[in-house]
Order: structure tokens, then C-alpha cells, then sequence
């Protein structure tokens, strides 16, 4: 009788605990751009599952650009759509989400942690996630520009890596005048109408020691505005970079660059991992990263990414996606991401650790560099900034404006933003 009794007490608490479990279930829903590396996202997302009981997390993977991501998000956020809990956003858009409202600040969350959370991170990275004093989100990984270069070309030819403009361009022409080789180009950037072509303007224009900005107020009526123009226009006119620039979007330079057709690229962190991994890189074990060439004036500049984690204000758990965001967003997980798919860390220790340098040697100088990389402007206008500068870069690199008419309409549409 006690047995029988003992047997329907387990039997009746088993179907009670297996019940709430189910009841208990959170699946939380992250938004990532099928650049950011979905499928490392998608381990990182298994450990996670495997130690909190209870939640499940769906990665939704949308936009093959940082503005087709956008574009997509502002349709679903404008109609305060509850679907996403997570999102990864670019490093330029955390002062756009926070004035539109669309991110739950996690001040709250972080309570007293606070401080020492951000003081964690780089402090380019603490700044660009808080805005008027509240963290927006917390980063996922740091980007920067860099110059790849193919190694085995640049020994065949005794050619050092090059630190001017210039001399990059000498060494393309040398290498594609001896190789013969048709779809071989010196050097290829972005060109495209697309979010990157942002720092590809900027990238020239800070290396000449110029400035959008000057004291909040634009600053482009400069002879250093013109710079990314005449280099640009010198290299394609030399048919050192392609005649198609004005089509190239970020991923076509790794593709191209895997592909073994450019001698040099300027591009992201993530293409080390790819150009070294993919099964289709004819490029493994030929590659070398060093920073980007200054003109002969000026330093070398380079621009800063990089994605964060946000919490959709619109997200009906809170409370769990912010604790899943903390845990993306912790040394641990960097680690992974650089092992994983080259994702610079943004937590100055994770350069050192010997596991993330085996895989990823040229991070022993790479911290330095995301560490003094510039921001593209930081305003609640970004949008309408960014496209006043690629759309006009755009035209120029396909041929349909003069630098004069490209600036001057740049301006034109920058002015106001920046009165
Ligand atoms: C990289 C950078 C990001 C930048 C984008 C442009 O993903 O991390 O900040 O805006 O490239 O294509």
C-alpha cells in the first residue's frame, strides 16, 4: 500500500515538473546579418541552450548588407513587432535605435554592475554602446579596416608590403604587368551604394589629415575632401582597381580576394577566417594583414566596426534576453567568435590569449589598431548621413559624376544634418 502510494506520489511529481518545464519554455529570437557568421552564432547559441534549462534560441539570419539589415529592422520595429528579442546592429546605429526607441536600455539590468561591465570592454566600444549616459547595447565583436595582401605575390616580386598609396600602386602594376593574368586587379574596396563605401570616403580623407567634422559643423570645403576622390580615380583610371568598383558591395571583396584575383584589399576582420577555411579560398596560407597605407602626407587612418547587441524594446522577455546577451557579450564568447571565425575581441586580454593568436597571428597588432580606429559620424541621422556620402562616392566611382558635382551634392545633402 505505501509502495503503491510512493509510486503514484513520483508519478504525479514527475508529470508536474515535466508540465511546468514545458509551460516554462522561453525561446528567445536573435537577429544576425548572414555576414556576422550565423553558424558560429548558432554554437555559441547551442552552449547556451545546454547550460540554461528552459530557454531556446532561434537565430534568424537577414540582409547581406548593414543597411538591407536595417531596412528589414525598421519595417518590423516601426510596427513595434514583438518577434525579435535580440538584434545584432552595425557600431554606427546605436544613437539612431536609442532615439527612435527601439532598444531597452540595460542600465537597469546592469544595476550596480554597471561600471565595471563597461569598463571591461575597449573604450571605443563602451562609448559607442552608450548614448546620452545609457547603455543602448553591449558589443559582440570590434571591427576595423585592414590591408590584406597576397604574401606569395609580394615575394615573388621583392616587393615590401606597402606603406603609401603610392607604392601600393606601383607594386599592383608590377605584379599584374608580370603575371598576365586578366582577372587579377591590384586592389579593390567598396564601391557600391552600401554602408561601407562610408569608409571608404573617410578612410583617404582621414589619412590626409582631414576631418568631416569640425567642432560639430561640417568640414568638407577642404582640399582634403577631394583626396578620396583623386586616389580613388587614380587607381581606377590605372585599372589597378576593377572598372566594376561602383558595383562592389563588402562580401564581393572577400569573394574576389578568396577567388586569387586582387593582390590587395581593404576589408574586415571576419576575411581572414573565410580566406583561410573556406573550402573554395585559393588563397589559404598566402595571406598576410597589415594596416591600411598612408598617403604620403598624412598617417594611416582606418575605420572602426563592428556589431552590438541589442534588446528589442518591443521583446516580451526582457528579462532573459538581456541575461542571454551578457553572456554573448562576455570574454568567454569572444574568445570563441575569434577562434571561430576571426572576429576581432572587443576585451583587451582576449588579443593575448595563445589560442585566439595561433589562429589569428596578426591580432598581436590588431588591438592597437581598433584601439585608435575612427568612428564614422555619431548622430541620431546616421541614415541620411551614410547615404549622402556612398550614394555620392557611388556615382563618382561609376563614372556618373565629376568629383565637383559628388561633392558638392554630398554637402548639399550633409549640410542640414550637421547646421
Ligand atoms: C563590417 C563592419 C561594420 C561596417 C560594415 C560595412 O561589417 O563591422 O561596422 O559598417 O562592415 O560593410
Amino acid at each position: 500500500m505505501k509502495l503503491k502510494k510512493l509510486a503514484l506520489a513520483a508519478t504525479l511529481a514527475s508529470f508536474i515538473v515535466g508540465t511546468t518545464a514545458a509551460w516554462s519554455q522561453t525561446t528567445l529570437r536573435i537577429f544576425t546579418g548572414g555576414q556576422q557568421r550565423p553558424d558560429v552564432m548558432r554554437k555559441i547559441a547551442d552552449e547556451y541552450e545546454k547550460r540554461t534549462p528552459g530557454v531556446k534560441i532561434a537565430v534568424e539570419v537577414g540582409g547581406a548588407t548593414s543597411e538591407a539589415q536595417q531596412q528589414y529592422l525598421n519595417t518590423v520595429l516601426t510596427s513595434k513587432d514583438s518577434a525579435l528579442d535580440v538584434v545584432l546592429i552595425d557600431v554606427i546605429r546605436p544613437a539612431q535605435w536609442a532615439a527612435a526607441g527601439w532598444a531597452e536600455p540595460l542600465d537597469a539590468y546592469l544595476g550596480a554592475d554597471k561600471a565595471k561591465v563597461m569598463s571591461q570592454y575597449m573604450k571605443a566600444y563602451a562609448d559607442a554602446n552608450t548614448v546620452n549616459g545609457k547603455v543602448i547595447s553591449l558589443p559582440y565583436f570590434a571591427d576595423s579596416q585592414f590591408l590584406y595582401y597576397r604574401k606569395d605575390l609580394l615575394a615573388k616580386y621583392k616587393r615590401p608590403v606597402p606603406k603609401t598609396w603610392d607604392e601600393l600602386m606601383e607594386t599592383s602594376q608590377i605584379i599584374m604587368a608580370g603575371e598576365k593574368n586578366p582577372n587579377l586587379r591590384g586592389f579593390e574596396t567598396a564601391g557600391a551604394p552600401i554602408e561601407g563605401t562610408v569608409c571608404t570616403f573617410l578612410v583617404p580623407l582621414w589619412g590626409e589629415g582631414g576631418d568631416m567634422l569640425k567642432n560639430g559643423k561640417l568640414n568638407l570645403d577642404t582640399p582634403e575632401a577631394r583626396q578620396p576622390f583623386q586616389l580613388l580615380g587614380r587607381l581606377k583610371q590605372a585599372g589597378v582597381m576593377s572598372p566594376n568598383v561602383g558595383e562592389i558591395v563588402t562580401d564581393r571583396i572577400r569573394i574576389n580576394f578568396q577567388a586569387g584575383n586582387l593582390i590587395f584589399a581593404q576589408t574586415w576582420g571576419y576575411v581572414w577566417n573565410r580566406s583561410q577555411n573556406d573550402a573554395d579560398s585559393k588563397v589559404k596560407g598566402n595571406v598576410g594583414v597589415a594596416v591600411l597605407p598612408a598617403s604620403k602626407t598624412g598617417k594611416s587612418a582606418t575605420c572602426i566596426g563592428g556589431w552590438q547587441l541589442a534588446v528589442s524594446a518591443f521583446s516580451k522577455n526582457k528579462a532573459e534576453a538581456v541575461k542571454f546577451v551578457r553572456y554573448l557579450s562576455s570574454p568567454e564568447v569572444s574568445k570563441m567568435q575569434a577562434i571561430a571565425a576571426s572576429h576581432l575581441p572587443v576585451f583587451p586580454s582576449v588579443y593575448k590569449d595563445k589560442e585566439v593568436v595561433a589562429a589569428n597571428p596578426w591580432f598581436e597588432f590588431a588591438g592597437p589598431i581598433v584601439e585608435t580606429a575612427r568612428s564614422r559620424p555619431v548622430t541620431p541621422r546616421y541614415q541620411e548621413v551614410s547615404d549622402a556620402i556612398r550614394s555620392n562616392m557611388n556615382a563618382y566611382l561609376s563614372g556618373t559624376k565629376t568629383t565637383d558635382v559628388a561633392l558638392g551634392d554630398m554637402k548639399k545633402r550633409l549640410e542640414p544634418v550637421f547646421k
